[in-house]
């Protein structure tokens, strides 16, 4: 099979080198560096890292200097941030560039509240002048380090303002390397459907690499938004929760036309055991062995058994028994499935995922 693109071909963003076409989404609570590394082990190309504020006064917290580690990443670190103010924003790229960040990403796709409330996110796209103030102060920041910037956005503000293109025009006059666009107005949330058009509209309107966002969920789904969009490469989010090798699934298909055989049960459950260990390294066990429910609770979700699992998870407070659990289950489930079972790859839960996404 033909693809509209050679999904193993590197992609130049600015200077760097990207070994692929296929990126993990950034997921505020989710993309953290130990799940960023296991997309990047199974296929990705490039993983954002979650976003990290503008404030000055929250880059000591926790949360943000767990978000600013980058001990051990595989290149390239990309670094996302999120603002309103055009100077913070400038400062807040300059100190990630300090602290290992290769690529700074602008983030004007979350529709998060929070962010939203201070004219963040995606927010950032109903005033296009500020939108471009920002991006000018982070590209004059990054410049002197060689450093590219890269924008997230949305495909407008509403149906009525879709504004994508402009900005995409706007933004790549003013020095940005790279643009993505998750083919949902802000408005929209996490609701109703991606669409396409727009991401191709912005695709034909600029010379930089363009990525398309949004709804892949099959390799199928994947040729699909490459075929239609023209884009440059794609960008999974949701997907790839509790299913990390589904970069390496759209790349075998990309390449051959064919699917590849599910994962060996065992071999999930190693990729899963090796998951929650760097997890439990970078949050400790308290943080850890909760925040990891999560991440078993989407590898399990559709399996035989996994509601009732995810339920008795939810009781054990301490690295060892979820280690002990998690194993007892993939045990059990290779005894009748030498592979994992092929589940259907509904995107998960999309208002929890928007709440989700509102409370980080
Ligand atoms: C839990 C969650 C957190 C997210 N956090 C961010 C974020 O911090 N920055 C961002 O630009 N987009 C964020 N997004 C949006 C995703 O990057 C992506 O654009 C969106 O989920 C659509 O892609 P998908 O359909 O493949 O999931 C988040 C999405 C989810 C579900």
């Amino acid at each position: 099979m033909h693809t509209p693109l050679a999904p193993h071909n590197t992609l130049m963003v600015g200077s760097i080198e990207l070994p692929n076409r296929l990126f993990a989404a950034p997921m505020a609570g989710v993309t953290d560096r130990p799940f960023r590394q296991l997309c990047k082990r199974l296929g990705a190309g490039y993983a954002v890292s979650e976003m990290v504020t503008s404030r000055k006064d929250l880059w000591h917290s926790l949360k943000t200097s767990r978000r600013a580690n980058h001990e051990g990443e595989i290149a390239p670190i990309s670094v996302q941030i999120a603002g309103t103010d055009a100077a913070m924003m400038a400062e807040a790229a300059a100190y990630n560039i300090e602290r290992g960040a290769q690529i700074i990403d602008i983030n004007m796709g979350c529709p998060a509240k929070k962010v939203c409330n201070k004219w963040a996110g995606s927010a950032l796209m109903q005033n296009e002048a500020l939108a471009l103030e920002i991006v000018e102060a982070v590209v004059a920041a990054c410049a002197p380090h060689n450093v590219p910037v890269t924008l997230k956005m949305r495909t407008g503000w509403s149906a009525q303002n879709k504004n994508a293109v402009r900005i995409a025009r706007a933004a790549e006059a003013a020095g940005v390397a790279m643009l993505t666009v998750h083919g949902r107005t802000r408005e929209q949330g996490y609701k109703g459907h991606a669409e396409y058009d727009t991401i191709a509209a912005v695709k034909a309107a600029v010379r930089v690499p363009v990525v398309a966002n949004g709804d892949i969920n099959t390799p199928e789904k994947a040729l699909e938004v490459l075929s239609y969009t023209g884009a440059d490469a794609i960008m999974v989010g949701r997907a790839a929760q509790g299913r990390p090798w589904i970069f390496g699934d759209i790349a075998h298909f990309l390449a051959t036309g064919t699917h590849r055989a599910q994962p060996l049960t065992q071999q999930v459950k190693q990729w899963l055991l090796e998951h929650l260990n760097e997890h439990y390294g970078l949050y400790g066990e308290f943080a850890g062995v909760r925040t990891a429910r999560k991440h078993i609770g989407w590898a399990v979700r559709a399996l035989p058994g996994g509601e009732t699992f995810r339920g008795h998870m939810n009781t054990l407070d301490n690295c060892e028994s979820q280690i002990r659990a998690v194993t007892d289950y993939f045990d059990e489930l290779s005894l009748r499935h030498d592979r994992l079972p092929d589940t259907a790859p509904d995107l998960i839960d999309e208002d929890a995922q928007a709440a989700h996404c509102a409370t980080n």
